[in-house]
């Protein structure tokens, strides 16, 4: 048996220079982004400053976690300071988040534990158990190791054949490798033994034994959660407009749904609920991942349903308006990246009028990315700076792809439009590769009569231009509060970063003492900022008390970053920064 071995290992001695790439090569996975149990997004890449990522598989009915968390505490505190990230993720087929929320109320993991309520994550990771342990190199997103808490080297790796040092583990080794940088040393992904609580994955075993069918479950998903955007003359990249076009996709589609990149401006869904937010649910993410995985197939149905989708027509949904703001055309060159475009455009009200609802037509969707309207003094040239100018101005309504419908403010509410106005629109434009010109219009619909309420828009800021936020941090936070004197009714909400913000939660204080979310933006994205709005509004008591709290990332991990390197400052600019939480809402006592 002994020389037998020997043979083997010399052998793969005098192989090893022609075998060692697929040798040593440890298993790849896909990018990821999940909410933890606050709501706080994680995604593996934005680790890339960590040495590992060490995940915990976790779920609420499983003792043996329990069982085990002082030793995770341990290996924690271990390996923190040695620049190892530790995450718990709970990827059980029947918990919820207030079953997870519990649990750590209950036993205190001291850790983020994130939401898999997919599934996803745990198959594209290969965990199989609560009690299972995954160590990821973030960068080159490998599997370092999968297996448990304390296994016995000899038993894990029988054909390595070393003594058991006492106090040793395959995972503290792992680790103890990738911090003295021997990662190359590694010799494939490191798996173990579990002792854990085996997850089901009833989706999983479903979507095998049956491919989810394109015509009737897939493009259905597509339709109702992409093709605003993903159509002929759209604002996307790309039109899915047949299934051999989504299929050539799907690997991106992939990426994009798994780092949830796409639908854009989705929310935490633990909180509120906003008629515009883009939510997926868990079971549509399943369906549309396993039919990638299952390689995108067409399915027997002889009609492809998005060979049906018409792209959308530019039509007044409430008629002609009344007043019809014409944007001047802009020339968009065929490449490029540009910054916010700013037109003030004079009203020529003889008196005062109240603005019920409104409308923005986009002149050419592939370009006109989003934009937001205000009222503002006639003849007003510079963009608005919070704080800086007293005289009145409004925020009106935004534009964003795919949600281009008119809107009208609250029942016995209207936007006030003294004599004297203009309407200024901060439009943001991308470019697709052939120059075009978008001549955008606002349709304005006036009240018959005056409203009883005032719809406005209350800009909570911290700072301004005071703000200043250090190179290379990856979490500069901010807050602000506000006390509304009178009694409110909150209607939409939108945070306000530039190319820096990270996330951003607002919530209130009410007089009584107890605290409620409102909303939170979990990955801020300075390209998408719609005002959410809420399904229910929200009713604050006179004295309630508004807070954003939020953060900048200002490190090489931001994406958006244009310069990692430089310290920001508050301003206007793109570049510079502002840190604002817009409040929509009428007061309830008439004025
Ligand atoms: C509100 C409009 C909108 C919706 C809805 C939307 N997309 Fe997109 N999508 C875009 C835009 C704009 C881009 C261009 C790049 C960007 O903004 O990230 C894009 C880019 C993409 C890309 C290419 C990414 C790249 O890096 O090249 C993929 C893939 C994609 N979307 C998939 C989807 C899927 C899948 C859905 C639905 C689940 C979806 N999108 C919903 C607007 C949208």
């Amino acid at each position: 048996m002994k020389e037998y071995r020997i043979n083997w290992v010399l052998l793969l001695g005098l192989l090893a220079p022609f075998l060692s790439q697929s040798a040593a090569a440890s298993e790849r996975v896909g990018n990821f982004a999940l909410l933890d149990h606050k709501g706080a997004y994680h995604q593996l890449r934005k680790y890339g400053d960590s040495k590992a990522v060490v995940l915990i598989s976790a779920a609420s009915s499983c003792v043996e976690n329990i069982d085990q968390l002082a030793k995770y505490r341990l290996l924690r505190t271990t390996w923190e300071q040695q620049g190892i990230t530790f995450l718990g993720i709970d990827s059980a087929a029947e918990d919820e988040l207030h079953q997870v929320r519990l649990m750590d109320e209950l036993y205190n993991f001291d850790l983020p534990i994130m939401l898999d309520s997919s599934q996803l994550v745990a198959e594209s990771l290969g965990i199989s158990k609560a009690g299972e342990i995954v160590v990821l190199e973030p960068n080159r997103q490998q599997v370092l190791y999968r297996g448990g808490l304390d296994i016995d080297p000899v038993r894990a790796r029988p054909e390595l054949d070393i003594e058991a040092r006492p106090g040793t583990t395959m995972l503290a080794d792992t680790l103890a490798a990738v911090v003295a940088g021997e990662l190359d040393n590694l010799d494939g992904t490191i798996t173990a033994d579990v002792q854990g609580c085996q997850l089901t994955f009833p989706a999983r075993e479903q979507h095998a034994r049956q491919v989810p069918d394109y015509a009737t479950e897939v493009a259905p998903i597509l339709a109702e959660k992409c093709v605003s955007c993903h159509i002929e003359g759209g604002i996307a990249p790309f039109a899915m407009d047949s299934h051999m076009m989504v299929q050539g996709w799907s690997p991106m589609m992939k990426e994009v749904i798994m780092t949830k990149r796409m639908p854009p401006a989705q929310v935490d869904p633990s909180i509120n609920h906003f008629t515009n937010a883009r939510y997926m649910e868990p079971n549509q993410l399943q369906t549309l991942i396993h039919w990638i995985n299952a390689g995108a197939p067409r399915g027997v149905s002889e009609v492809d349903p998005l060979t049906r989708v018409n792209p959308p027509e530019s039509v007044w949904q409430l008629g002609e308006p009344d007043y019809i703001v014409e944007v001047p055309g802009f020339t968009v060159p065929a490449t490029g990246v540009l910054d916010y475009e700013n037109v003030t455009i004079n009203l020529p009200f003889a008196q005062d009028q109240w603005v019920k609802s409104v409308q923005h037509l986009p002149g050419d969707r592939r370009v006109l990315h989003h934009l937001l309207s205000f009222i503002v003094p006639a003849d007003y040239d510079e963009e608005i700076i919070e704080g800086e100018n007293d005289s009145y101005r409004e925020f009106l309504e935004g534009y964003a792809p795919g949600k281009d419908e008119a809107v009208t403010y609250p029942e016995q509410s209207g936007v006030f439009v003294p004599k004297g106005s203009a309407v200024q629109i901060s439009l943001h434009y991308t470019t697709f590769g052939k120059e075009t010109v978008d001549s955008t219009r606002l349709g304005l619909y006036f009240a018959r009569e005056e409203p009883k309420f005032q719809y406005s828009t209350y800009s909570l800021s911290h700072g301004g231009r005071n703000l200043v936020i250090p190179p290379g941090t990856s979490e500069h936070r901010m807050s602000a509060s506000h006390v509304f004197e009178d009694e409110i009714m909150l209607h939409g909400l939108r945070p306000h970063m530039h190319y820096r913000g990270k996330h951003m939660r607002f919530s209130v204080i009410y007089p009584n003492g107890t605290r409620a979310d409102i909303i939170n933006v979990p990955d801020y994205n300075f390209a998408w900022q719609p005002t959410y709005r809420l399904t229910e509004p929200m009713l604050l008591p006179a004295g309630s008390r508004v807070m954003v709290e939020g953060a900048f990332d200002n490190s090489q991990y931001n994406l958006g970053n244009p310069d990692p390197d430089a310290t920001v400052h508050g301003g206007a600019q793109s570049w510079d920064e502002m840190f604002i939480g817009y409040f929509s809402y009428h007061k309830t006592a008439a004025q």
